[in-house]
């Protein structure tokens, strides 16, 4: 996907998801944080997966909900940090998950259930929202917040 920002997307299979998710995995900088919401199953783990494609991440690496640990790291062109913020019953900032210093390594965060962090001191981020519409059929909604927009993608990789 060239330029993924503002762009909306059906997709009709697990595969097909994880397909976009590898795709702005190769285009993604280092420092971007996704922000994923939406119903249970409603298919961020399986972006997940595809963006740890995308970004290089061994496959033995088998992606789960980091559902007892909170956050999972993974090794690939840049750190991924797989985020999940289910069980969490209070919104929360990225300094109380250790988030502000993962940024700061200039990894890729993926946090799933994002509604529950405080955006607040996050200038810019990529928000991508779930929608399910029958049993394979996935709407997917990106939008790019923040100040400047063009840092969150390479554009040397467009
Ligand atoms: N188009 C689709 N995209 C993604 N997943 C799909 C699609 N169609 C069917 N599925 C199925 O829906 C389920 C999505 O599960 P996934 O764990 O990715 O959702 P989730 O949003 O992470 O859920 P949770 O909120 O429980 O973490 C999988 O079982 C997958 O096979
Ligand atoms: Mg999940």
């Amino acid at each position: 996907m060239s330029n993924f920002a503002g762009t909306q997307t059906i997709t009709c299979c697990l595969e097909e998801t994880q397909q976009l998710g590898r795709k702005i995995g190769t285009s993604i900088s280092a420092g971007t944080v996704i922000c994923l919401t939406g119903d249970l199953g409603s298919g961020k783990t399986s972006f997940v997966q595809g963006l740890a494609m995308g970004l290089g991440v061994p496959d033995d690496y088998y992606i789960t909900s980091p559902t007892y640990v909170l956050i999972n790291e993974y090794p690939g062109r840049y750190p991924l940090f797989h985020v999940d913020l289910y069980r969490i019953e209070d919104p929360v900032d990225f300094e109380d998950i250790g988030l502000y210093e993962i940024l700061h390594g200039k990894g890729v965060v993926a946090v799933e259930w994002a509604d529950k962090l405080s955006k607040d001191f996050l200038s810019e981020y990529v928000s991508i929202h779930f929608e399910t519409l029958n049993d394979n059929s996935r709407k997917i909604t990106i939008t790019v917040k923040g100040h400047d927009k063009c840092s969150l993608i390479d554009e040397e990789k467009k």
